[in-house]
């Protein structure tokens, strides 16, 4: 691990003082600094709590917000609840592994785009529904998705805008 992400890891954690129930809140640190949960940063949470690395570990992979392989700078959410399965998520998230040539739990290689599915996001009332990061984007359809994808600079070809 590079000299500077072990000392961003370690500042992000000194924040907190040395008690395990803090674990929660340094790995939403963590998560949002680096994109995902890098193993030293695991490791260095586990022996600032005093906690076994496998409660660690288990918090880890227990909450989804958190993952423990990295994701691209901009992460597609395709919601693939009973509402949005319905209205056509298959068609929307079939369109992205096309463009972007990813799997569902992938990233591309340059880690510009990540993608991944989730249950209900508590808006079918606006389905289908894809979030990019934080923004929510409604009533999504095949042409909206390429301008959506062409918005964060992909190329519809399974490559991104720098290659
Ligand atoms: S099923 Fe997609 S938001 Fe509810």
């Amino acid at each position: 691990m590079e000299t500077d992400k072990i000392q961003e890891i370690e500042s992000i954690i000194r924040r907190y003082p040395a008690e395990k129930r803090y674990i929660l809140a340094i790995m939403q640190d963590l998560q949002q600094a680096f994109n995902y949960l890098p193993k030293g940063a695991l490791e260095k949470t586990a022996a600032h709590v005093r906690a076994p690395l496998s409660t660690v570990y288990s918090m880890a992979t227990f909450y989804k917000a958190f993952s423990l392989k990295p994701k691209g700078k901009i992460n597609f959410r395709v919601c693939d609840g009973t509402a949005c399965h319905i209205k056509g998520s298959q068609v929307i998230l079939n369109e992205i592994c096309q463009c972007l040539d990813l799997k569902p739990g992938e990233t591309t290689p340059d880690g510009m785009f990540s993608l991944e599915t989730v249950n209900c996001l508590g808006a079918c009332a606006i389905s289908p529904v894809l979030v990019a990061n934080q923004k929510v984007y409604a009533k999504v359809t095949p042409a909206a998705l390429r301008k959506i994808i062409k918005e964060y600079g992909g190329k519809l070809d399974g490559t991104t805008a720098g290659e």
